[in-house]
């Protein structure tokens, strides 16, 4: 069980556990085959987790996971939107990969609504699969710091993930930061292949949009290549 998560996975488990302190909780949104919080679970990584999926074939295959892993004392599996019905406590790190961004944003605005402060002391990874921009504009905008953003590179595709926290201030980014992300800008240095796919994309898409013309036409300086 050491290391059989995908690399995808594998680098939000990594990243989940630069958050995790000895009390934390993964909190596992649109888990289906729950084998992020099963290994977060056998690794140490985290002592106990929740489990959600808006659907009942995947929640159901997240609690087979659980229980074959014999995980039931620790892990709660619930069927759900998001995070409806599950209450956060402090230094919860709540996944949602394999989401598209629009549907993680909803998810998000509604704790915004429902829980307010609480969500200070959570942090959230993202991976979103689509409108990645779109999300990291909703969530500068609504009040989270972008803390951390990594890539990697699997099957063909390549994934980006945000590790997020609330601070209640919104805040602007720049188009050039909303399209490239503000941290992971600066590790352009060391992700040269992915900023070039990201290029090669936006490249594309600049013909029939004009926002990321603009910002592929101006000059810049990248601080550590
Ligand atoms: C592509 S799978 C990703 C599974 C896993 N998180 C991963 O990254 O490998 C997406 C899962 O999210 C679930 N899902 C989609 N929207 C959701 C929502 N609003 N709330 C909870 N689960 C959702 C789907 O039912 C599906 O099982």
């Amino acid at each position: 069980m050491k290391n059989d998560l995908t690399v995808r996975l594998r680098l939000i488990a990594d990243l989940s556990r630069n958050y995790a302190v000895p009390e934390s909780r993964i909190i596992d949104v649109g888990s289906d085959h729950g084998m992020l919080p099963v290994y977060c679970l056998k690794n140490g990584i985290f002592g106990r987790a929740v489990l959600t999926d808006i659907n009942e074939a995947p929640a159901a295959r997240s609690a087979s996971a659980v229980a074959d892993n014999c995980l039931s004392d620790r892990a709660e599996v619930i069927c759900t939107d998001g995070l409806d019905g599950v209450e956060l406590c402090r230094n919860d790190v709540v996944v949602m990969a394999g989401l598209g961004g629009n549907n993680i944003r909803d998810i998000i605005a509604r704790l915004i609504t429902r829980d307010g402060d609480i969500l200070k002391d959570v942090t959230f990874i993202l991976q979103p699969q689509k409108s990645i921009p779109e999300l990291r504009e909703y969530l500068a905008v609504s009040g989270f710091d972008i803390d951390d953003e990594e890539c990697c590179f699997e099957s063909g595709f390549y994934y980006c993930v945000l590790c997020v926290k609330y601070t209640g201030k919104p805040r602007g980014l720049t188009d050039r930061e909303i399209y490239y992300g503000p941290v992971m800008l600066k590790k352009f240095g060391e992700r040269r292949e992915y900023k070039e796919f990201l290029d090669r994309v936006y490249g594309v898409r600049a013909r029939g949009d004009k926002r990321i013309a603009k910002v592929l036409e101006e000059p810049y300086e990248q601080s550590n290549s």
